[in-house]
């Protein structure tokens, strides 16, 4: 028996060893980590488990006899962060790129169906040049496996992708159909096709950064949720963003005792400006009502006209969707629809009730947002919010105007309890241009226009102005002032946290795509 540990020790050391140290420099020197390092700084400390570390490609040729290597390129297992268990994979990309082979798609998919039955999130961190093209059709078929197991997984276990290298052909869709999406700024790239190919067929000269940099999907075609500026701050985001999450649809979210009261705070009365023209930074007011530093902030610098992301309210993990009035005025445009809708579906998935702060004039008007297919994109929030049956609240706290009030405040379309500040100022659109419709003739026919058409907006303003005409046909729950909000979401949540909510029984809804 000694004689056989000392052998199975030689094999696992020689797996672990089997970068050597010119592999090792080549991802250094790249400015990357080696897959094993991502893992030991990822997870709790020794916490990390190998499955299938002797699995190996099967094909021989195009010399692959010689670069056959056990592990395929790819380290599967699970591990612990934060005391919780979690399942991931690791490309290698000093093995043949982190290419993807028939038998290293296995290993992933033995991975997600692990992940799958233990109901715990998947991670999948991501170096890889894509389909092994030495492997051919095995290699196509396996990313088959693989995406029809996120696919299928989606909804059920929080999925988290960390794009640190080249991700590059079928790589990208794992990442595509994951719930969260991570990048590093210099490391990081992915599209479908690299500069090369592009050059060759479109006969397009652009750089593997602009392609598909972090700051590209960062912030221009929202594919990436975080960008980062180290490895290091990034693996500090997920385990971060894992601490709002329960491990599968079937949990809540953890709960952790708060570090302030419920008191109220007089500064609130003073952040929202009463001109209606004047803007402010809506993290303000998340900062001052959610439990102390708990926000993190999703798609930070994607459609920054809206704000999503987790927070604590009282100790309770919370999804926020707030207009920001100080970029584009807050409207709702294609970016944000999807941005939001995309983040309310993911809350419901995951038991975390919603938290609207609204103050958005609306819809974005225009010709290309029509092209674009506004309609389209916009119906996806009101699907989205419908569908959700998790506790949803919504606090108006200035404008609320026409679409915008149907799909994010609306008591009958979705909403369980709907609060307002005095300064709430709900209509189907803002004053000025409403009159201009409804009295455009009598406006016309006035001896002096401008005066009449200050006089019909101030009668407007009289009729639907504030909160109270809403709140007189009970579409408003709760009129309430600005430095009580902390206390008054917390009570709203409160009262609702154990609802139940059904759906009809049905295949699956077809959400605007
Ligand atoms: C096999 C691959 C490979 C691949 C890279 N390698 N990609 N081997 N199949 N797909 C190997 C290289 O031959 C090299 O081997 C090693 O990995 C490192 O690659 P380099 O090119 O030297 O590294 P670098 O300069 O950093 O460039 C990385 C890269 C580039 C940007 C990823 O290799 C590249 O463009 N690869 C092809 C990407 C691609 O087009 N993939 C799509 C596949 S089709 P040696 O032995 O020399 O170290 C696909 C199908 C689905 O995925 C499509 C859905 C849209």
């Amino acid at each position: 028996m000694e004689e056989l540990v000392k052998d199975l020790e030689a094999r696992k050391r020689a797996i672990r060893e089997r970068d050597g140290e010119k592999r090792v420099s080549s991802q250094h020197k790249k400015g990357k980590l080696t897959a094993w390092e991502r893992i030991e700084r990822l997870l709790d400390r020794d916490s990390f488990s190998e499955i299938n570390p002797f699995v190996t490609t099967r094909v021989t040729d195009f010399g692959m006899d010689k670069k056959r290597m056990p592990g395929d390129a790819v380290i599967t297992g699970y591990g612990r962060i934060n005391g919780r268990k979690v399942y991931l994979f690791s490309q290698d990309f000093t093995t043949l790129g982190g290419s993807l082979g028939e038998m290293h798609a296995q290993k992933i998919a033995r991975i997600q169906d692990l992940a799958m039955a233990n109901g715990c999130p998947l991670i999948q961190m991501n170096d890889s040049g894509g389909a092994r093209i030495q492997e051919g059709i095995l290699s196509l078929n396996g990313y088959g496996a693989i995406f029809k197991r996120n696919s299928l997984a989606s909804g059920v276990i929080p999925q988290l992708s960390l794009i640190l290298g080249p991700s590059a052909g079928g790589a990208v869709y794992a990442s595509g159909l994951s719930d969260f999406v991570f990048m590093v700024r210099g490391i990081s790239r992915m599209y479908i096709t690299g500069p090369d190919v592009i050059k060759r067929v479109a006969g397009e000269e652009i750089g593997h950064e602009e392609l598909g940099g972090a700051d590209v999907h960062a912030q221009v075609s929202g594919v990436a949720h975080f960008a980062h500026e180290t490895e290091d701050e990034c693996f500090k985001a997920v385990r971060r963003l894992l601490s709002y999450l329960p491990q599968n649809a079937y949990e809540v979210p953890p709960y952790r005792e708060p570090d302030r009261g419920l008191a109220s705070d007089e500064a609130l009365d003073k952040v929202i400006p009463l001109d209606p023209e004047e803007s402010y930074d809506v993290h303000e007011v998340i900062e001052a009502v959610f439990d102390a530093g708990s926000f993190m902030e999703i798609h930070e610098e994607y459609a920054m006209n809206v704000v999503v992301g987790l927070a604590r309210l009282n100790g309770h993990v919370v999804g926020i969707v707030a207009n920001q009035p100080e970029f584009m005025a807050g409207v709702l445009d294609i970016n944000a629809s999807d941005k939001i809708a995309r983040f309310v579906r993911f809350c419901d998935c995951f038991n975390i009730p919603l938290v609207n702060l609204i103050d958005t004039p609306g819809y974005l008007p225009g010709s290309t947002q029509e092209f674009d297919g506004i309609i389209r994109h916009g119906a996806k929030i009101l699907y989205a919010y419908s569908e959700a049956t998790v506790p949803k609240i919504v606090l108006i706290m200035r404008k609320a105007y026409g679409g915008a009030y149907i799909a994010l405040c609306s008591r009958d379309m979705a909403y369980d309890r709907v609060l307002a500040y005095p300064t709430a100022d709900i209509a189907v659109m803002g004053a000025e241009g409403a009159v201009a419709i409804i009295f455009r003739k009598e406006i016309a026919a006035a001896q002096d226009p401008e005066k009449r058409l200050e006089e019909l907006k101030r009668q407007y303003l009289e009729k639907f102005g504030g909160p109270y005409l809403s709140a007189s046909y009970g579409l408003v729950d709760q009129v309430i002032a600005p430095a009580e909000t902390r206390r008054e979401l917390f009570r709203a949540l409160d009262s609702i946290l154990e609802k139940q909510e059904s759906r009809p029984e049905k295949k699956h809804g077809n959400i605007p795509l």
